[in-house]
């Protein structure tokens, strides 16, 4: 048997060998169609190449293509489990040709590649052309030798194939394999035409207009090729069976989850099984490609296929959680082909798991319900929308699930009941809202988040994304466009732009149309929870509703913030770890170009403290370990030994960030920071580069604050400290190593100078007493101008001068710092003959000062008149001569 990796295999090989480049399958998260939900073919991610915009470095590729069909325009759920060819997740093999070879060739190649290397029968295979295409017959008889009775020309759309109402388009020609006779069935285009007998296995599409708005078409630069072959369909031809169910890959998660319900894969389950196999790798592929269960846009679509999923598997009486059990099985079927499912392994096993045992309890409670309400309805009866709307809106029944319980039976469901019941919800909601006192300048925020619905956030995976404009606020009013210079708040279906939350500050960027538009975006804040509202500038052409656009992000700017956010986390750990666990967040702050990061701690960090937490945070980086991503409940998430924010309003489920290793850790699952958080990270610890601390501070009781920066900031910060390092060692003389050693040295030596200087200031004040001491009025009298002395000196130097006992009266003036000081003292001698503070003033006066103070016996003044000192001294002299 050919196995379906090997048919993958062999498929991509032959054109790989033909000159075509072996593409990866873009994610099922379209990166670059803002109107689609999810891939769904493989041209998808060549869109913008056929059309010109985008050019690669090769003209020929194949890919093998993941593809989803559930919730947008192409909804196979519904069918799902009770066919033979319908899937939500399915595999597109395919060729393409960017305006190198065109039709002749696309079916020279088809044409090898089944007959020769999968060596099906000739006779077996016929093929389908556009009515009005000449070509494509000429070459399918040169080239294949099929007579005319084996190709059949179709003038309906279904050989004109179109990407959606715009986009690249073309005819097609479809080649079917025939079953024979044995299976009823008719060929394409006739009337029994959707029997089994004849299936379509190969799309060659030649790609040749580009559709604009209605009745417009214009030819594509280069004619090009687009094919697609279904490898289910195609497996089950190679594998000699009819129902793609019965495929290696299908069929090995079909007898997996046989074997964990213990419920025969043929029996009275058969059905359920399908549902399990097909809906398990939904789930899987879209979880690892980064979407999560939500009740918002692709999200939810996901949350109802994994939900259609669990019924089945509660009614074959799976008591545990039953789809994350066959997650191995699948994982060792395709992990190969995409490694991304075998990396998300844990991500999809637990959100699975998460997500069944949330809804377990409500799926019984509510099957009680609608088994109570159906037994009502007779046959062929309808569900009441109400009921559909309880069921939905109390048991978390996506409308979907409660039509396929009810299938079975025959019974359908009044939908345009539920909308409606749907539509007074929201209404009452409303009410509610306009009364709880809410700033009314927000009810524009509250009319739009009705109308639009949430932002869906891509910016945990990509910088760099296609939405589309769903309303546009200028002059706090919703208004259909808006022309240069206007200032706006746009709001997009979807947008890789981080919205200001939890610390981290909005993202900036570019959203733009080409030459039709062009928004520079400051600013982006989150409004209602949920809202991503774009603040910026229209700075060329016009916004208008409805515009597809491109949003690109600074990227510089939000890596920066990535890192500072991340450094947060280990840093709020390394604190907890040094200062106890009593530390918790009190705020943060997630910019560019710092983080700040303020916590719960009495006292102030020690220098050894704040060493010690930022050698730890580097340590940590330098691990270079992943930082993970999980979904929790928020008591799963706090039992797990999560950091949750006491006091804060968490959804029914968080994110779970974790980075760092700690092997040694028994709590945590050896995870060195594990967080509830919003936010966007770095994807290893080790693109934060450098962590430093830039301070450390009160800001209120209790409260610390430390400031801190990564990566090429707290390279500046090292720079500048080495610079000033280098500039002190210039000016000291010596190598950058020694300047501690030079500077203790001088201390030492000038501790020492200011000894000797003391020292000799008092012999030079008190020295030679004898000679410079004059007589005056019988008063042993001693005059001293000291010019440099310091003021603060001359007191003691009076004290010593007096108690060397030669002079009975001491007046000294310092000339320091161009003022004159003077010091006026008396000894016992002169006692009751003379005052101190009338020599002062007297002195004061001569040098522009008014007043001096002090005591009879010692007193000081002072003037600014610093080159008066001789005149000061002068004046003293006249004083004491009376
Ligand atoms: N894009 C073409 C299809 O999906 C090949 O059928």
């Amino acid at each position: 048997m050919t196995s379906s990796n090997d048919i993958r295999a062999t498929f991509l090989d032959y054109f790989a060998r033909n000159g075509h480049q072996v593409v990866e399958s873009s994610p099922l998260v379209p990166r670059n169609d803002p109107t689609l939900m999810f891939a769904n073919s493989g041209m998808v991610q060549f869109k913008n190449v056929f059309t010109g915009q985008e050019r690669r470095s090769y003209s020929r590729a194949t890919t093998a293509q993941k593809c989803v069909r559930a919730g947008g325009k192409h909804n196979d759920l519904d069918n799902v489990g009770y066919t033979a060819r319908h899937h939500t997740f399915f595999e597109m093999l395919g060729n393409f040709s960017f305006g190198d070879y065109f039709k002749e060739q696309a079916i020279a190649h088809a044409w090898e590649l089944l007959t020769k290397d999968f060596a099906l029968p000739k006779d077996r295979l016929l093929v389908t052309v556009y009515s009005e295409d000449e070509e494509a017959p000429v070459y399918w008889k040169r080239v294949a030798g099929l007579p005319d009775s084996r190709i059949i020309r179709i003038p309906t759309s279904d050989n004109f194939w179109r990407m959606g109402d715009t986009g690249p388009c073309g005819p097609c020609s479809e080649i079917f394999f025939d079953h024979g006779p044995s299976i009823p069935g008719g060929p394409p285009g006739s009337p029994d035409e959707d029997g089994d007998r004849f299936i379509e296995i190969w799309n060659l599409v030649f790609m040749q207009y580009e559709e604009g708005p209605p009745g417009t078409r214009v030819p594509l630069p280069r004619p090009s090729i687009d094919t697609g072959m279904g490898l289910e369909r195609f497996a089950a031809i190679l594998q000699g069976k009819h129902d793609n169910y019965d495929t290696d890959t299908l069929r090995a998660l079909i007898l997996a989850s046989a074997e964990a319900t213990g419920q025969d894969p043929d029996g009275r389950f058969k059905v359920s099984h399908r549902v399990v196999a097909d809906h398990l790798r939904a789930g899987t592929f879209l979880i690892a490609d980064g979407v999560l269960p939500s009740n918002e846009g692709r999200g939810y679509v996901l949350r109802r296929i994994l939900r259609r999923a669990m019924r089945h598997a509660h009614m074959m009486g799976s008591r545990e959680p039953l789809l994350h059990r066959l997650v191995p099985t699948l994982i060792r079927q395709m992990g190969a082909a995409y490694p991304e499912i075998q990396r998300a392994e844990a991500l999809v096993t637990e959100t699975l798991k998460l997500e069944e045992t949330k809804f377990r309890n409500l799926l019984e409670r509510g099957l009680g319900l609608l088994a109570e309400e159906s037994g009502r309805l007779g046959e062929g009866g309808t569900l009441s929308g109400e009921v559909a709307f309880r069921l939905y809106d109390t048991y978390g029944f996506p409308l979907d699930l409660t039509q396929d319980a009810l299938r079975s039976e025959g019974k359908t469901v009044d939908v345009e009941g539920f909308n409606a019941a749907m539509a007074e919800q929201r209404r009452r909601a409303r009410a509610a809202w306009a009364g709880s006192g809410e700033a009314a300048t927000d009810a524009v925020w509250f009319d739009l988040r009705e109308k639009v619905g949430a932002s869906e956030f891509l910016g945990y995976s990509t910088e760099t994304a296609e939405g589309q404009i769903l309303a546009i606020v200028h002059e706090g009013r919703p208004v259909e466009s808006a022309p240069v210079g206007a200032e706006v708040a746009v709001v997009l279906n979807q947008t890789p732009f981080y919205g200001e939350s939890g610390g981290q500050v909005g993202d900036t960027g570019l959203i733009s149309a080409g030459e039709a538009c062009r928004i520079v975006v400051r600013d982006t804040q989150k409004k209602l929870g949920d809202l991503v509202v774009h603040l910026g500038t229209v700075a060329h052409g016009e916004a208008t509703v409805g515009l597809a656009v491109q949003a690109e992000v600074d990227h510089g700017r939000r890596g920066t913030i990535r890192a500072h956010h991340s450094a947060t986390h280990l840093l709020h750990e390394a604190l907890r770890r040094r200062l106890g666990t009593h530390v918790s967040q009190k705020g943060s702050l997630n910019a560019p170009d710092r983080l700040r990061f303020d916590v719960s701690q009495p006292t102030p960090m020690s220098d050894e403290d704040l060493a010690w937490v930022e050698e730890e945070v580097n340590a940590r980086i330098r691990q270079n370990s992943e930082v993970t991503t999980r979904l929790m409940t928020p008591e799963q998430a706090v039992a797990a030994g999560a950091m949750a924010l006491f006091g804060e309003k968490y959804g029914d489920e968080v994110r779970v960030v974790g980075m760092g290793a700690d092997p040694d850790a028994t709590e945590k699952h050896g995870i060195y920071s594990l967080e509830l958080c919003g936010g966007t990270h770095v994807r290893r610890t080790g693109d934060i580069g450098l962590f430093r601390i830039v301070s450390e501070g009160a800001v209120a009781a209790g409260v610390r604050r430390i400031e801190a920066v990564t990566g090429r900031f707290a390279e500046t910060l090292v720079e500048e400290a080495n610079a000033r390092l280098r500039e002190a060692a210039a000016a000291l003389r010596v190598p950058p190593a020694e300047v501690p050693a030079r500077i203790a040295a001088l201390l030492e030596e000038r501790r020492k100078l200011e000894r000797d200087v003391a020292e000799l200031r008092k012999q030079l004040a008190t020295g030679g007493a004898a000679a410079e001491v004059e007589t005056i009025n019988g008063l042993r009298v001693a005059l001293r101008n000291l010019g440099e002395v310091p003021a603060r000196d001359l007191k003691g130097l009076a004290e010593a001068i007096l108690k060397g006992g030669t002079a009975d009266v001491v007046a000294l003036v310092s000339t320091a710092e161009g003022k004159a000081s003077i010091v006026a003292g008396l000894g016992e001698g002169a006692k009751g003959k003379a005052d101190a503070v009338t020599l002062v003033r007297a002195a004061a006066g001569a040098v522009g000062g008014k007043g001096g103070g002090g005591r009879p016996e010692m007193a000081q003044a002072g003037g600014p008149e610093g080159g008066r000192a001789d005149e000061a001294l002068a004046a003293v002299r006249g004083v004491l001569a009376g």
